[in-house]
């Protein structure tokens, strides 16, 4: 570790959520995780299978998870988090001005919860502002040490001016750690895909679209030299001089995982299914835009046209934004954790490129007007906006939903258990409307 490290008040102990939003000081060895549980209010609990929305504070969340249930069995393959700024701007959906030292031991704290299930090749992308990024970089150094320090992102995220600022600021920061190290993490990242618009889906594979190349290689070998039958019934032999592109086992492999096509209606040489992953593309810049992934602004009009009657939520992400750290962070299955869920971005965007998710927010109204509700359109099918054709999304899975209460402290009050479960209704209803087709 080096010897410089960022100072705060109270950075040894440790930041617990008390009640609906407030948070409290506590010794670091108090270790009071007595209360931690999660309490099911889909049918059942989440379970190794399951993509989960928790309601509660995303460290009480881990602590109830890890005592109750498996979901964290399959370890994490990529963390994004967009917690509050704390620019001290007037939101209406959240407190964005915390005391700073409480906001870096909430950072921290949370970081380390996280620290034990994630996965060997594990990523870790922390989305932030100028407000607070320069300290939670020292932040992240500490917790994953320097060498996990991969990139720092700049996301254009408006290309309006605002012409009363100084500088009108245009970009977040998204900061990427890895704690195998950048060179590691490299081996088991996916480049971006060159381009997508010659990408189709033929047999309208689950997995999306694809391209397909031959399934042959030059020369002679002797181990890839054997006869394929296609879905027609010809028998067909390498070309001359060709061997097939890999050996039979492998093959027949690629076979039952539906990866060979078979042109001209099944009598045509086998061709090599390959996916916007598999295509060679190109090492992602550190400057992203906007023409590729979107802006604050639409991913509100997203939301607006999801939620017509809503007030719009504050700061959502652009649903491009999301697809494309998914796409080089994680493969389909893989599970996705977001502990600042908000309207639900990363979740809906996991969901609809076939990864494993869970999403944990505390705000029970954020919950109950925005996550819950996208969630189910994504899932019904009814969300045909963000990157929904893109990833050729048309509904289907599921997922759960709990709730963790504060594990420290007083239980939540009467009013605050009261909105817990009118969502608890909103979710049968949702389900029932879901069931009923
Ligand atoms: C910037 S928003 C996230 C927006 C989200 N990325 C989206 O696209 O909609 C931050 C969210 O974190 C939630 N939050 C704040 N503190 C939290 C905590 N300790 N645990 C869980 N969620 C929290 C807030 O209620 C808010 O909805």
């Amino acid at each position: 570790m080096s010897d410089i490290t960022l100072q705060w008040p109270n950075k040894d102990l440790a930041l617990r959520a008390v009640g609906a939003l407030g948070y409290t000081w506590i010794d670091q060895n108090s270790n009071e995780l007595g209360n931690a549980e999660v309490i099911r209010l889909s049918q059942r609990l989440p379970g190794r299978h399951s993509n989960a929305l928790l309601i509660g504070d995303g460290f009480d969340a881990l602590a109830g998870l890890d005592k109750a249930c498996d979901i964290l069995a399959d370890k994490i393959r990529l963390v994004y988090i967009d917690p509050p700024f704390n620019t001290s701007a007037d939101v209406q959906c959240y407190n964005d001005t915390m005391d700073r030292a409480m906001w870096l031991s909430m950072l921290r704290d949370r970081l380390v919860a996280l620290q034990p299930h994630l996965a060997d090749d594990a990523s870790i992308w922390v989305h932030l502002d100028d407000s607070e990024v320069h300290r939670a970089r020292f932040v992240m150094d500490e917790v994953f040490g320097e060498g996990a320090f991969v990139a720092s992102v700049i996301w254009q995220k408006k290309d309006t001016r605002d012409s009363r600022a100084a500088f009108s600021n245009n970009h977040d920061t998204i900061l990427v750690y890895a704690p195998s190290g950048p060179r590691k993490w490299k081996v088991s990242r996916n480049l971006l895909v060159k381009d997508t618009a010659h990408l189709e889906n033929k047999d309208n594979d689950p997995r999306g679209p694809w391209s397909d190349a031959p399934f042959t290689a030059p020369g002679y070998r002797a181990a890839q030299q054997y006869s394929i039958k296609t879905p027609s019934g010809k028998v067909l032999r390498p070309p001359r001089g060709r061997s097939w592109y890999a050996t039979e086992p492998t093959y027949l492999n690629l076979l039952a995982d539906d990866r060979i096509w078979f042109p001209k209606n099944g009598s045509g040489s086998p061709r090599i299914k390959l996916f916007s992953e598999q295509l060679r593309g190109l090492v992602p810049f550190t400057v992203w835009g906007t023409s590729e992934t979107g802006t604050n602004d639409s991913a509100k009009r997203h939301l607006m046209a999801l939620f017509p009657d809503k007030p719009v939520f504050d700061t959502p992400k652009p649903e491009e934004l999301l697809e494309r750290i998914i796409h080089i962070a994680s493969r389909p299955g893989e599970l996705v954790v977001d502990l600042f869920g908000g309207s639900g971005t990363t979740a809906a965007v996991a969901h609809k490129m076939r990864r494993r998710w869970l999403l944990v927010e505390r705000s029970v109204q954020t919950v109950s007007d925005f996550t819950l509700p996208r969630l189910f359109a994504v899932v019904s099918g009814a969300d045909a906006g963000g990157v929904s054709s893109a990833t050729n999304w048309k509904g289907g899975g599921s997922f759960e939903i709990a709730y963790a209460p504060p594990s420290y402290g007083k239980p939540l009050s009467k009013t605050e258990l009261w909105g817990v479960k009118a969502l608890h209704k909103q979710l049968q209803d949702c389900e029932r409307l879901l069931s009923a087709g």
